[in-house]
């Protein structure tokens, strides 16, 4: 994970390599006007905020082997979705949730409750990207809604929970390598996501995650044993 946030910080360090240059030149050829000093120091702020969020993003992979703990799926989903709501209401998405699935079993797993937010937060991230393309690309109308959808189903042994999203899906190519340290399709985008998401669910959790193209967009599903506590 060092290796990651290092991966992280590389282009930020730069820019503020940069920039500490430009004060030396402007001051050199007389061009340090107090205008020439804002922009650079936000500038550096901008960075400095990104490098912080970097660490927040990270944070749980540093607090070693916390105790796993009995959580209920459904409320760790909702917990997120609200906590995102604004958000997604000024892209124009929506997002529908649905546990009907879960009456008769719960939703009840034995795991790590902040990690698999975090889950949830990178799937809803990437899906407000696709459609924000779509959008941009104009194949998907101004006037249309962005859709995520979130579906948890249970069984007596295992919460499957099916993620979609009307942001267009995934082109072949992509496809193969989405769970990738790194592989990114997106200029501001640093690959992690899906990487970590994988590390949680299939790492830590024992569960399993994976993908397909719906028609309509992605569709994840994760897949988790309903762990009883000390078996792990
Ligand atoms: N819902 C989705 N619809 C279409 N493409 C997706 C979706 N989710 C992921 N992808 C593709 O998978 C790639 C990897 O996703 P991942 O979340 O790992 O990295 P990222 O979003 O590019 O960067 P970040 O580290 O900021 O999450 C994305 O760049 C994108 O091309
Ligand atoms: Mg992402």
């Amino acid at each position: 994970m060092i290796g990651a946030i290092a991966h992280q910080w590389k282009q930020p360090l730069n820019a503020i390599a940069l920039i500490a240059q430009c004060f030396k030149d402007d001051y050199d050829y007389k061009e340090l006007t107090l205008d020439a000093v804002n922009e650079h120091v936000n500038g550096i702020l901008k960075q400095v905020s990104f490098m912080a969020a970097t660490i927040d993003d990270f944070r749980n992979f540093f607090k070693p082997a916390r105790t796993m703990q009995a959580f209920e799926i459904s409320s760790a989903v909702s917990d997120i979705v609200n906590l995102m709501l604004p958000q997604l209401k000024v892209n124009y998405i929506a997002v529908y949730v649905d546990n009907s699935a879960t009456n008769t079993y719960g939703s009840e797993v034995y795991g790590y409750p902040n990690e698999f937010k975090q889950v949830i937060l990178n799937l809803i991230a990437n899906s407000k990207d696709a459609i924000a393309e779509r959008r941009a690309a104009k194949t998907l109308k101004n006037s249309e809604a962005g859709i995520i959808s979130i579906k948890i189903e249970s069984t007596e042994k295992q919460v499957r929970i099916i993620f979609s999203d009307n942001g267009g899906g995934i082109p072949d190519e992509v496809m193969n390598r989405l769970f990738e340290p790194y592989f990114t399709t997106k200029g501001s985008g640093s690959g992690i996501g899906l990487y970590m998401c994988r590390t949680i669910i299939e790492g830590k959790m024992k569960g399993k995650i994976s993908v397909i193209n719906s028609g309509k967009g992605a569709e994840f599903t994760i897949l988790l044993e309903k762990l009883i506590e000390g078996s792990v």
